[in-house]
């Protein structure tokens, strides 16, 4: 049985109770649907910034009604630091996963990004500290490789954050390593590698290229690409994510004061990422017509992307079980009858 397996039955036979902020979002409500699923006690944090509702009300209607009962939603912000305290009561694990996503919007705005992703970092960090939680895991980025040129990516060998974004990540794992120094609070900081699934937002100038494009082709609306089409990424999908989230919060305390790549291993061009999402639209039974614009590359932008997740397989039993296309074809189904 792989570790996964072993901890989803330890859990169900004993439920813990679970922070999640971001918890409206896309990667946050899908946490949520796993741990109402498992049975577990959810504690949720989202201030609506990039989260919705909708996303609330459709995990709702994803879990029974008693599950539905051991979730206790708070309107709130992590840059305030008493709410992180007052939510935190109780709390067995953090999976801390609130803050302003996008590279282009931390150009744009470098300061509201820094306050939700450091100011509100430190806070929850703080304050899980103080409440002696049993675990911290938090939404850590593949950014933070900057342009360091070597791939695969190796958790040890970062180079120079190629934007405000960046930084930010990158601070988040300096705290995390300090706060391991200094107090002895060990955390787990998961390097996300371009997440995709059901309820990533496909709408907004800060869209995802996977829901943006899907989004667009649905409705027939012009695709740029950035560049000449050849930039590479790791795309993960959702349920991979999720698993590493619980493979994380439940590890042994000589795993943790790390960080870990989450991804698949594998790369993919947003040519062939183009091809992928129309031909599993296509499967779905949508008329998708036109070719893709291709237009400069994009300011601050890595050119290729691809992780080595060796050390997430060997130290917390991580098995990836969807690859680029399996998450496609099981998330364009949502994508078709959630723009329609
Ligand atoms: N999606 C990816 O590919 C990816 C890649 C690397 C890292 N990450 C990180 O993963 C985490 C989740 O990302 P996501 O893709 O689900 O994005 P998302 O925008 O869907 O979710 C983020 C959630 O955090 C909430 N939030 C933002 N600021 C807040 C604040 N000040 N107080 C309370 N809540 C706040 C938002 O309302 C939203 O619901 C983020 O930390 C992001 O930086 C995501």
């Amino acid at each position: 049985m792989s570790r996964f397996e072993q901890i989803k039955t330890q859990l169900l036979a004993q439920p813990k109770t679970w922070l999640v902020t971001g918890v409206a979002g896309f990667i946050g409500s899908n946490l949520l649907e796993t741990l109402l699923k498992l049975n577990q006690n959810v504690v949720g944090l989202d201030n609506f910034a990039t989260g919705h509702q909708h996303n609330l009300d459709e995990v709702k209607g994803l879990v029974s009604d008693e599950q539905w009962q051991r979730f206790n939603f708070n309107q709130g912000d992590i840059r305030d630091a008493s709410t992180c305290e007052t939510v935190l009561k109780g709390v067995d694990y953090v999976l801390h996963q609130a803050a302003l996503g996008s590279v282009p919007r931390s150009i744009a705005d470098p300061l509201t990004t820094n306050a939700a992703n450091i100011t509100g970092f430190l806070n929850m960090l703080q304050a899980a500290k103080e409440a002696k939680v049993a675990s911290f895991t938090y939404a850590a980025s593949s950014s933070t490789y900057g342009d360091h040129p070597a791939l695969p990516k190796v958790e040890e060998n970062i180079g120079n954050p190629l934007s405000p974004y960046a930084v930010t990540k990158y601070v988040n794992e300096l705290y995390a390593g300090v706060y391991a120094k200094t107090y002895g609070f060990k955390t787990i900081g998961l390097r996300y590698f371009n997440v995709f699934g059901q309820r990533q937002d496909p709408d907004g100038a800060y869209a995802a290229v996977i829901p943006k494009w899907t989004a667009s082709m649905i409705s027939n609306e012009e695709i740029f690409i950035n560049g000449d089409g050849e930039t590479s990424r790791d795309f993960c999908f959702i349920e991979n994510t999720v698993q590493m989230n619980i493979l994380a919060a439940t590890a042994t305390d000589e795993m943790k004061d790390n960080v870990y790549n989450v991804a698949v291993g594998d790369r993919t061009t947003l040519n062939e990422l183009y091809s992928a999402i129309k031909a599993a639209l296509i499967d779905n039974d949508m008329a998708i017509a036109g070719e893709p614009t291709f237009r400069d590359f994009r300011a601050g932008d890595v050119r290729h992307s691809q992780a080595d997740i060796s050390k997430a397989k060997n130290n917390l039993g991580y098995q990836p079980q969807f690859n680029i296309a399996d998450g496609i074809n099981k998330a364009m189904p949502w994508y078709c009858n959630f723009v329609k």
